[in-house]
């Protein structure tokens, strides 16, 4: 069985992960969607709350499994038995930051492989610090975030629209 990890912070999911999260699941067997935990990071929702999110986002998706991680990603990879990772890129800026982690994943377990796939052209302006910015000034998100989550994305900053 191929099994592939879709690794990132959602904070929150956004529909440019879901369109990722779709067009990878049809190229494996399973695909995990591994939920980072950077303690260096400062998230606006919580792990469990990231988990969640992205559970709601993709409960009709049986080939999907959504699971938290702290520490390296090399490291989750491994304790899955999973060789391939599979990351987004939006733009040119996105490729440097992205070329230093895969190498450096690589270098931490060789088995690694990491694919790169183009994020659907309507999504590439698309971030979840943008997401944030406007639930958080009342801005509509609609269409950038799946529709079953936009409530709660808009509650967490005390903007229920
Ligand atoms: N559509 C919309 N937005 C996208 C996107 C897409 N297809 N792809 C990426 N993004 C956005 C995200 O929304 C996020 O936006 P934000 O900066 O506004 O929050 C940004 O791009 C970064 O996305 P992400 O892919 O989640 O990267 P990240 O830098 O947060 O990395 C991990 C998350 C979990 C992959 C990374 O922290 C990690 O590997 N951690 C483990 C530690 C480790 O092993 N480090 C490497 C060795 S030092």
């Amino acid at each position: 069985m191929k099994t592939c990890i879709y690794p990132g912070s959602f904070d929150p999911v956004t529909n440019g992960h879901i369109d990722i999260i779709h067009r990878s699941s049809m190229l494996c067997d399973k695909l995990i969607v591994a939920v980072g935990n950077n303690i260096n990071k400062k998230y606006s929702f919580s792990l469990e709350e990231r988990v969640e999110l992205l559970n709601i986002a993709l409960k009709d998706c049986p080939y999907i499994e959504v699971a938290g991680f702290s520490g390296l990603l090399a490291d989750f990879v491994r304790e899955k038995g999973v060789r391939i990772i599979i990351k987004g890129l939006r733009a040119v800026s996105d490729f440097e930051y992205e070329f230093q982690m895969a190498l450096l994943n690589k270098k931490l377990n060789p088995n690694i492989e990491t694919l790169f796939m183009m994020s659907n052209v309507n999504y590439t302006y698309l971030s979840s610090s943008a997401v944030k910015e406007l639930a958080r000034n009342g801005g509509d998100i609609g269409g950038l975030v799946p529709d079953c989550i936009k409530d709660k994305v808009y509650e967490k900053f005390r903007m229920g629209i």
